[in-house]
C-alpha cells in the first residue's frame, strides 16, 4: 500500500508569518501531527531548517513525543543539524539540499559530488538506529551515487513534473480525466525509469515536492513508489474544507496507485 507522510512545515509557516521569534502562537504543528496521523496518515515530516524560517527546534522536539507513526526529519547534511537528528533519533531522515533564498526546497540534492561526506552522515545515522533517504532528481548519476552512500531510500523529487502537468493542464484545458493523462510527459518517463532503477539498485523508492490532489493520478504511472511526502496542497486544501478531510482525500486518491 502506498504510504502518505504528511510535511506539515506549512503550518509552522502560516505560525511564523504572524508570530516569529516569540516561541508561541498558532496553528500548531504539533496538533496538525496528531490531527493526521488520526486521519490515516503513515507518517509526518518536518524540515528543521538552519535558517528556523518554519519548524523550530521546541516543534520537533515536541513532534518526537507526540508522532505514533513514522517522524520523517528533513535536514541539510550540516554539522549543526546533524547533531541534532542523532539526538533527536527521529525514524528516517531525508537529505535535502538548502539554500537560503529559495522558496521551499528547490532541487535536488547533488549526491555525485558529496558521496564521501554523505555516506559519513549515512552511517552516523544508521548506527543511531535512523533510517536515511536522500532527496535527488530522477537521474541517473544521482540514483547510482545514493546506492554507492548505502541510503535506504531515496525521495524523487517531483517538482518538474508538477510543473511539466501544469503547463500541459493550462496548454490543454482539458480537467485530468482518466482517459487524458498526460503519461507522455518527459518528467514523468524520468519518474518511471528513475523508480526503476532506483528499485534494481535495492534502494526504496519515495517521491514528493509538488504533488496534489489532480496531479497524482498521472504520477501514479510511476512503479515501485513506497511513500509520498506531501505538504502544501494538503495544508491548502485544509484551509477550506479542515485538515481531516484534506489527509482522507489524499489517502482515497492514494488507493488507486497499483505500484
Ligand atoms: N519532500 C521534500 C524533500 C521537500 O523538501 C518538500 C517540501 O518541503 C516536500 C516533499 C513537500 O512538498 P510540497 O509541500 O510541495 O508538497
Amino acid at each position: 500500500m502506498l504510504k502518505l507522510g504528511v510535511n506539515i512545515d506549512h503550518v509552522a509557516t502560516v505560525r511564523e508569518a504572524r508570530y516569529r521569534g516569540r516561541g508561541f502562537g498558532e496553528p500548531d504543528p504539533v496538533a496538525a501531527a496528531r490531527i493526521c496521523e488520526a486521519a490515516g496518515a503513515h507518517g509526518i515530516t518536518a524540515h528543521l531548517r538552519e535558517d528556523r524560517r518554519h519548524m523550530q527546534d521546541r516543534d520537533i522536539w515536541k513532534l518526537r513525543e507526540t508522532v505514533k507513526t513514522r517522524l520523517n526529519l528533513e535536514m541539510a547534511n550540516v554539522p549543526e543539524i546533524i547533531t541534532i537528528a542523532l539526538k533527536l533519533k527521529p525514524d528516517i531522515v531525508c537529505i535535502v539540499p538548502e539554500r537560503r533564498t529559495e522558496v521551499t526546497t528547490e532541487g535536488g540534492l547533488e549526491v555525485a559530488g558529496a558521496e564521501s561526506s554523505l555516506t559519513e552522515t549515512r552511517q552516523k545515522m544508521n548506527d543511531a538506529g535512523i533510517e536515511v533517504s536522500l532527496f535527488i532528481a530522477p537521474d541517473e548519476k544521482q540514483i547510482e551515487a545514493s546506492a554507492r552512500v548505502g541510503s535506504q531510500f531515496v525521495e524523487l523529487h517531483t517538482g518538474q513534473f508538477a510543473e511539466e502537468f501544469h503547463r500541459w493542464v493550462e496548454a490543454t484545458d482539458e480537467p485530468a480525466r482518466e482517459d487524458a493523462r498526460p503519461t507522455d510527459l518527459p518528467e514523468l518517463q524520468r519518474l518511471i525509469s528513475g523508480a526503476k532503477q532506483a528499485h534494481a539498485l535495492g534502494l526504496k523508492v519515495n517521491a514528493g515536492h509538488g504533488l496534489n490532489y489532480e496531479n497524482l493520478p498521472t504520477l501514479f504511472a510511476a512503479p515501485h513508489l513506497v511513500e509520498l511526502n506531501i505538504g502544501h496542497s494538503i495544508v491548502s486544501r485544509a484551509v477550506l474544507v479542515g485538515l481531516e478531510s484534506a489527509v482522507k482525500d489524499m489517502l482515497r486518491l492514494m488507493k488507486d496507485y497499483r505500484g
